[in-house]
């Protein structure tokens, strides 16, 4: 098991309204893993995620950045942003420059990197969203799923460490979904460690390696999904189950058992193979 690279303890926030958002949180994300978090609306999600890049500052308790606690002088703030980058919700919120390459260089160029530097690492984020081709054109031109594609090239064009996303497959149709599932997917397999709130539970089962799930403020539970999100509790919180693991204990009440040693299938498609392996066995059996 990697060890955390993002580390909360105790983390408490009020909005300047009084609204306590973040009460003694605590939380670790682990490095090179696909983190899912999840809870209810007004569960903290997006608060913490405003924390995890400094945007917001805790009011109690501390972050750490490995072993370090976060820094927030000016340098302190630069390096963070450079090592954990946050890709909003909404993304007219992150755009605002008139074309798509101007927007994607705008991070690396206040780094102050040389201008070949800037292009180098513009182009490649391009290239990893798939937006190349579209590189001229005007932010207002493009198509909700195009935004955030470039939403994520800005940010991977400063090199984080740490990519988090706030609800990135919200408003954007299946093949989108899928498409930038298999960015993130890429970009995890190079070693970078994805945090993602979703409110998708058949999505987190199947993708990530670890959930985290908030109530109020606060951890409720975190750890494997197939262990989190097979717990009453996290599903009475999430109202919902994940449904592969719906339908394969209902396959076991009819004494149709799909575990491959010992282990439970996830997604659809691993469920679908299960179900092939099964009828495949019995008509030789
Ligand atoms: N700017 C704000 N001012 C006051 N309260 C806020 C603000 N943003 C969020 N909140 C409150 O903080 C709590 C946590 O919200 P949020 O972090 O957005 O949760 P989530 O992303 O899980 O939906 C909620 O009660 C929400 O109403
Ligand atoms: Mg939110």
């Amino acid at each position: 098991m990697n060890e955390a690279i993002i580390s909360l303890a105790d983390v408490s926030y009020r909005y300047p309204d009084g609204t306590d958002a973040l009460t003694n949180c605590s939380i670790k994300i682990t490095q090179a893993s696909k983190t899912a978090v999840m809870g209810a609306n007004g569960a903290g999600k997006t608060t913490l995620f405003m924390h995890l890049n400094s945007l917001l500052r805790p009011d109690g308790g501390k972050l750490l950045y490995r072993r370090d606690p976060f820094d927030y002088s000016r340098t302190g703030l630069r390096d963070i942003r450079s090592k954990i980058g946050l890709v909003f919700q909404n993304p007219d919120n992150q755009l605002f420059s008139a074309c798509v390459r101007e927007d994607v260089s705008f991070g690396p160029m206040n780094l102050g990197l040389p201008e070949s530097e800037v292009r180098l690492r513009v182009e490649e984020a391009l290239k990893a969203v798939g937006m190349q081709e579209t590189s001229d054109k005007p932010v207002h031109n493009l198509s909700y799923g195009q935004k955030k594609r470039v939403c994520i090239a800005g940010v991977l064009a400063m090199r984080p460490e740490v990519l988090v996303l706030d609800e990135p497959m919200a408003g954007l149709d299946t093949l989108m979904q899928m498409e930038l599932t298999a960015i993130l997917d890429q970009l995890q397999s190079e070693g970078m460690t994805i945090v993602i709130a979703t409110h998708d539970i058949d999505f987190a089962y199947g993708w990530a390696d670890e959930v985290l799930v908030m109530q109020n403020g606060r951890l409720l539970a975190g750890g494997l999904p197939q262990e989190v999100l097979n717990s009453s509790e996290v599903q009475m919180e999430l109202g919902g189950k994940p449904f592969v693991a719906e339908i394969t204990s209902s396959l076991a009440l009819i004494g149709i058992d799909l575990r491959d040693k010992g282990k439970l299938p996830v997604s659809r498609s691993e469920l679908l193979l299960a179900i092939g392996d099964y009828s495949f066995i019995q008509r030789r059996t």
